[in-house]
């Protein structure tokens, strides 16, 4: 099957392209490179020994949107295209809702049009409210977006049950990421942000290169066992083998389905920094600094229906998320 997958060149979307290529699929990308790196088309063929077809282009672009279904035989999207910084989208909540939300409605009004009924979307935990108790469990949860980002992810969830409910050929997948990290094991594509890191592993990734002097740990007095914020940390190859396992529930299964794409492990973040130089032997400096505002003490994912609805499990240790994180930065650091 062609999938159609917006924002392809980007850290997840590149690892689902990969997925995609395993599984006897053709990845087809449609991304504006604004945070990608010009040479992933040509990392995803060495990876896969296939090149993939790319559109450079926006995802609100009605007229390349039209082409591009007009051009392949689509038999489903992956909608992975959009902001995410949380900072940012406070400062900028119109680019956020332009891109997130026009996006969502410009891709699902061409699907309509081009007979293209079924969306895999890049939905995030966030969407909970921090008021749920752990883990964060799907169905009766009570949904809150903490920040225009968050806002963003919520509205399109409703945007997408409400076309679901008003036409049944829509088979849509919720996908609410936990905390992807890691990379894929060839070192080829990764977590590669621009400018200063807002996220905890590119951040001890960059320390450990020696790029940035050292880390700090925002906040040690929150009430977990060592007072920093846990998470729920999934390795991305895991997260993008949920996407396949989603199309295939898709494939049966018409309407909306949300789902937690998580391990259901919580890890501190001091957690992760011990593992991380354990698992790989660099230092990792770090030093102690207040709390980051908006930051939620702990959550993680439950993980029981990804497990029975679609037969998802992550496979990968915490300890193979910090290596293979950290051969991608040896890669895009400079061999260090
Ligand atoms: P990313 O920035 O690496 O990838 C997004 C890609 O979309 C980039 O390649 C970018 O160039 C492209 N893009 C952005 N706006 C576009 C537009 N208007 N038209 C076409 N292309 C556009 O981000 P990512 O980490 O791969 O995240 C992918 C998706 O997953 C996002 O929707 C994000 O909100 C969601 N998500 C990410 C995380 C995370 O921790 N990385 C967690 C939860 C949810
Ligand atoms: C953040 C976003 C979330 C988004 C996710 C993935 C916020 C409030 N939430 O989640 O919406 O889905 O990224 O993109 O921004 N930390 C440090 N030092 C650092 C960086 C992070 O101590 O330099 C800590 C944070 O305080 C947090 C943990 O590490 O406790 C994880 O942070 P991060 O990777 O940014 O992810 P989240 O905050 O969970």
């Amino acid at each position: 099957m062609n999938v159609l997958v917006t924002g392809g060149a980007g850290y997840i979307g590149s690892h689902i392209c990969a997925q995609l290529c395993a599984c006897g699929h053709t990845p087809v990308i449609l991304d504006d490179f604004s945070n990608a790196k010009p040479d992933i088309p040509a990392r995803l063929q060495q990876l896969t020994g296939q090149r993939p077809v790319v559109y450079r282009g926006d995802v609100r672009d009605a007229a390349l949107l039209d082409h591009v279904f007009a051009a392949a035989e689509i038999g489903a999207v992956i909608h992975t295209a959009g902001k995410k910084a949380v900072g940012e989208s406070v400062t900028d909540p119109q680019l956020y809702y332009e891109n997130n939300v026009h996006g969502l409605l410009a891709l699902t009004k061409a699907m309509a049009v081009h007979g293209v009924f079924t969306l895999v979307f890049s939905s995030s935990a966030t969407v909970y409210s921090e008021t749920n108790p752990v883990p964060y469990r799907e169905g009766n949860a009570v949904l809150a977006g903490t920040s225009p980002y968050g806002r963003t992810k919520l509205i399109a969830e409703w945007i997408l049950k409400d076309l679901a409910a008003a036409d049944a050929r829509w088979r849509v997948a919720l996908l609410r990421y936990f905390n992807p990290i890691g990379a894929d094991p060839s070192g080829l594509i990764g977590d590669d942000p621009a400018g200063v890191p807002n996220n905890l592993m590119p951040y001890i990734c960059q320390v450990a290169a020696g790029v940035r002097p050292e880390l700090t740990v925002f906040g040690n007095d929150y009430p977990t066992a060592d007072g920093t914020c846990e998470r729920d940390y999934i390795h991305v190859s895991d997260l993008a083998a949920g996407h396949i396992q989603a199309l295939e529930y898709l494939a049966a299964h018409a309407g909306v389905l949300e789902v937690n794409l998580g391990t259901g492990q919580p890890v501190s973040v001091l957690g992760l920094i011990e593992t991380f130089i354990k698992a790989t032997g660099q230092p990792v400096p770090y030093r102690i600094g207040p709390r980051r505002a908006g930051d939620i003490p702990a959550y993680y994912a439950a993980v029981e229906k990804a497990k029975t609805v679609l037969g998802f499990e992550a496979a990968c240790s915490v300890e193979q998320m910090c290596c293979d994180a950290w051969r991608f930065a040896k890669n895009s650091y400079g061999g260090i």
